[in-house]
């Protein structure tokens, strides 16, 4: 766990290792993959990343997750993206691979599955860099306390309805996410604490506390979400 002053401190050192580790991709196999999540916290990760010379040329964008609403929703993490990576970093259109918001969520999940055996051919995908963040929760992706796709452990995407957003969501299941090359995750802010000592001080299963699914990632917080620490 890397533990920095403040949020932007934070966001700027995790895009840092982002950048450093698709450049690493590249260099070893002349392309790189890579699955965002949504939220505010990556919002302020994506603009310090764009800047910081990846040749996006050779990089293929994925999601985490999304909402399961249309791409100019102020919902939409691909709309978030779009506005804070993918257009300053100027990634080409057909590296773009979002998650059909507006369509059925589990329509939307299945087509999401097929992309992906089509993208990473048969076994599990598995992405140079996934990039993850955690709710107030303890969600993470769009897997929320209590849902079974928690434990799901064969499954690359599903629509799921979160009773606590009333909305529907499309999200990757758990063996893609903890399959990646390389698994971060941003938490900032004073509200990541109390989940933080969940995930990092109690035992328990992942269900109840999803982002235990990623303690085998790299941990990017602020001091106010390591208060669990003192
Ligand atoms: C989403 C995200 C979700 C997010 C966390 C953190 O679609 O909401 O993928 O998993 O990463 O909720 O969100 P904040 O950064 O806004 O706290």
């Amino acid at each position: 766990m890397r533990v920095f002053p403040g949020p932007e401190e934070a966001a700027r050192g995790c895009a840092l290792e982002i950048a450093g580790r698709l450049k690493e991709a590249v260099r070893e196999r002349g392309r790189a993959s890579l699955a965002v999540s949504g939220g505010s916290t990556p919002a302020m990760m994506f603009a310090e990343l764009a800047g910081m010379g990846v040749d996006w040329s050779v990089v293929d964008l994925f999601w985490v997750d999304e909402r399961a609403v249309g791409p100019e929703d102020q919902e939409s993490n691909y709309g978030m993206t779009r506005r804070c990576l993918i257009d300053p970093a100027g990634i080409p259109s057909e590296n773009v691979h979002r998650m059909m918001g507006e369509w059925d969520a589990v329509e939307a999940a299945s087509a999401y599955s097929e992309e992906l055996r089509a993208y990473f051919g048969g076994g599990m995908p598995r992405f140079d860099v996934v990039a993850c963040g955690m709710g107030d929760d303890g969600h993470t992706a769009s897997l929320f306390p209590g849902d079974g796709l928690v434990e799901d452990r064969r499954g690359l995407c599903a629509g799921v309805w979160v009773e606590a957003k009333k909305q529907w969501r499309i999200t990757l299941l758990p063996a893609v996410l903890v399959n990646a090359g390389w698994l971060c995750v941003l938490a900032c802010g004073a509200g990541k604490a109390a989940a933080m000592r969940r995930v990092w001080r109690e035992e328990g299963p992942a269900v109840d506390v999803p982002a235990r699914l990623l303690r085998g990632g790299e941990w990017f917080v602020d001091e106010a979400a390591a208060a669990f620490q003192l």
